[in-house]
Formats: C-alpha cells, structure tokens, sequence
C-alpha cells in the first residue's frame, strides 16, 4: 500500500477542503502541474509541426506521454488518440462510423448523457436506437444486451462504471456476447480508468473512451480514446496534421493517431497527462483500486447507520457513494455539507437524467472518493450528514 499522507501534500486543495466529487474531476497532483509549467518556461513549440529544437522537443514529450498511455492500457500506441474529453471521444466514433440507415445501435439506461445523447442523435439518419433498461441497483445483465441484439446491431455503447449509482458492468461478457454476434463495442471508461486496472488487449473492446481529467489525475481538457482497428471510423475533423499529401484535387490521410488529430492539441495537457501516468504507476492502480475500495466500503458501512437516509446502488460498487436524505432536495443537503464543514460533493442529475428517473427521485447527493481521501475524512462526511439527517427527523 501507499502513504495517503505523503500522497495528500501532492494536491494542496486538500488543506482546504474534503474533496468527495472526484467522479466530476479530480484535483491534479503538482508533479503535473510542474511539467505543464517546464513546458512553458523552458521548451513551449508546436507538436508535430516544424523541425527546430522546440518542436522537436515538444514532440517528443507528445509521444512519450502518447507511450505512457498505451503501456498504461496496454495498447499499442498507433491507437491511443488524444481528445479533449470522454464526450469528444464518444462523438467521435458516433459521427465516424459509416451509418445505414437499417443499422441499430443498443446503450442502457445507465448512461451519462455523453454516451447516450450522441447515440439517440442517429435516429435522425434512421439508425434504430435502444435503450436497455438497467436494474434498480444499476446493473445491465449480459443477458438483457443478448436478447436486445437484432440482425441489424452494428455497435453496443455502455459505461463501464456508473457515474450515478458506482455499478460495475460485467463488460467482459458484454464484449464476449457483442464479438459473438459481429457487433461492436464501445466502452465509456470515464469512471474506470484510474481506479481500476485495464488491460484494452485482453479486453478487446473496440472503442474505449476516458477522461484525462478523472481518475487518470490529468488536466481538464484532457481525455483519451481507443481506436481497436482505426480503418474502422473516418476522423471527423480534417485539417493540419491529419494528411500527408494535397494537391488542388485530392488529399491522402495519415495513418492513425494523426489522421484523427486535426490541429494543434492541449500540448501541455497531454504532457501533463504523461506526467499524471508516471504518477499513478508509482502508486500502483492496484493500491488505488484497494484504497478506494476501503473507503467506499467504510462510508457505506457508517452512513447506513443513519436514519432518514436512502441509499443507492448494488453492494458491489465502486468509489461512488450515492444518497438521499429522505424529505430534503439534493442541492441544499450539498450545500450544508459544503457550508458547515467544506465538503465537495456532487448533487442533482449527474448529466444521466434516465438513471435518475429510474430512481424516481428528483436529484442524488453523490459522494465519490479517490486515491487521497481518508478513512478520517468519511467520519467527518458520516458525521455530518447524521447531523443533517436530524434536521428533518
Ligand atoms: C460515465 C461518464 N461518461 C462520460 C462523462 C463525460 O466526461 P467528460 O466530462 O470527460 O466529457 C462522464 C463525466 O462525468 C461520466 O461520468
């Protein structure tokens, strides 16, 4: 295991508050912070474009940090596009496949907006849509994919981890199902990746979408996607640095990941993400994952105690704690916590309006926890919110 003490002095917003909405972006360690830094003091040029000592600097930390990702998901780096976000990497594949109109496509009702809206979009050109319901306690059975797949499924898009309830999909099976029957899969890994180890060779899913910004403990604006065969989706945007050759009638592409990088990128924020792999190596993602594990498991074990408390989600969960207090609207329970003792915790919809409503409730406090929380900061969170529980009991 690690020192989360020593690992704490490495995010000094931790002084100033306990940070439970790390699912919503985590804070940034300031090794990364330091490498974004060194690129604008000492080296800043473009990436990829030119051949002076700064773009070749630049680039050259662009492709290592391009390296450290690929090792870190083990996949081959030809693969490994850097996006702005998740949402962009689902677009991406959502307008880079080559739809018909007969196609169908199959999401769950456990999705982020991000990876359903740019689903449901396709209706407009006559691809059929469904949406698989999950459980109650946010589970999407392999079986419920099996008996939605049709002749005409092209492509299975789900979460690997719910946002909302913390629910952990059997993707494995899922992708087992999908491959069995020619249909693609794309895996929405905002809130895996970072928290949970991830092999994408022996996972074999087609796509895999991730933030920078989450657990991977990269910049915001930062994010990943995975490209399993990349002659399978047209890059959406053209431009600088996709193509190698133009003349006045044609053009011919890069091959991957350049052909789907079009412009001048975050090039702090990929080499900041770089630095933020190397972070997360040094901890170990297993250590992470047992530390997480810990705390979403203590915090359940104290806040089950307290009355006029609904809890969400299967018991077999990941580093999401979602609740109610019975009788008082999710915002203010937020609010108080924050106000009272400088808790962070996310309220409302979450941006997965379906997951909610299948809840019937009008809005969850969510409290998520990474690799620098505390068992003392959950008995700190449990002791408040049991004080708020009074309130309305
Ligand atoms: C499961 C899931 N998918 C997609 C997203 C969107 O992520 P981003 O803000 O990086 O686009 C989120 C954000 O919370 C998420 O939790």
């Amino acid at each position: 295991m690690y020192d989360v003490n020593l690992v704490r002095n490495d995010f000094p917003v931790l002084k100033k508050v306990i940070y439970f909405d790390s699912a919503a972006t985590t804070q940034t360690p300031i090794q990364v912070v330091e490498a974004m830094n060194e690129y604008f003091y000492e080296y800043a040029g473009n990436y990829g474009r030119g051949a002076h000592q700064l773009v070749r600097e630049t680039t050259d930390r662009c492709e290592s940090a391009r390296e450290k990702v690929a090792s870190f998901f083990n996949a081959d780096p030809a693969k490994i596009i850097f996006t702005k976000n998740t949402t962009e990497g689902i677009n991406m594949v959502s307008q880079g496949i080559e739809w018909e109109p007969e196609d169908h496509v199959i999401t769950t009702s456990i999705e982020h907006h991000s990876n359903l809206v740019p689903w449901m979009r396709l209706r407009k050109k006559g691809v059929s849509v469904d949406i698989v319901p999950a459980n109650k306690k946010g589970i999407v059975h392999p079986e419920y994919i099996l008996s939605a797949i049709q002749d005409n499924t092209k492509l299975i898009a789900i979460s690997h981890i719910s946002n909302v309830l913390g629910s952990i999909q059997d993707i494995r099976s899922i992708i087992k199902i999908a491959h069995n029957n020619d249909i693609k899969v794309l895996i929405d890994g905002a809130q895996s990746a970072g928290h949970i180890p991830i092999n994408l060779k022996s996972l074999k899913c087609d796509y895999f979408v991730a933030a920078g910004h989450k657990g991977l403990l990269g910049p915001q604006g930062t994010g990943i996607l995975y490209i399993r065969d990349p002659d399978s989706i047209e890059p959406i945007y053209l431009g600088g640095g996709t193509v190698n050759n133009v003349n006045s009638s044609n053009y011919s592409l890069e091959p991957s990941p350049a052909k789907f990088e079009a412009g001048t990128p975050n090039i702090p924020g990929i080499i900041g993400l770089g630095r933020a792999i190397d972070y997360i190596e040094a901890i170990d993602i297993k250590n992470i994952k047992e530390h997480e594990h810990k705390l979403s498991k203590y915090a359940i074990s104290l806040i089950s105690e307290i009355p006029s408390l609904e809890i969400y989600g299967p018991k077999k969960r990941a580093s999401v704690v979602p609740f109610n207090v019975i009788g008082m609207n999710s915002h203010d329970v937020a609010m108080i916590m924050n106000e009272t003792k400088n808790i962070c915790v996310r309220s409302g919809f979450h941006c997965a309006m379906p997951t909610i409503s299948q809840l019937k409730v009008d809005g969850v406090i969510r409290a998520s926890f990474a690799l620098y929380n505390t068992m003392e900061e959950v008995e700190i969170f449990a002791d408040t919110l049991f004080q708020i529980s009074n309130l309305v009991s």
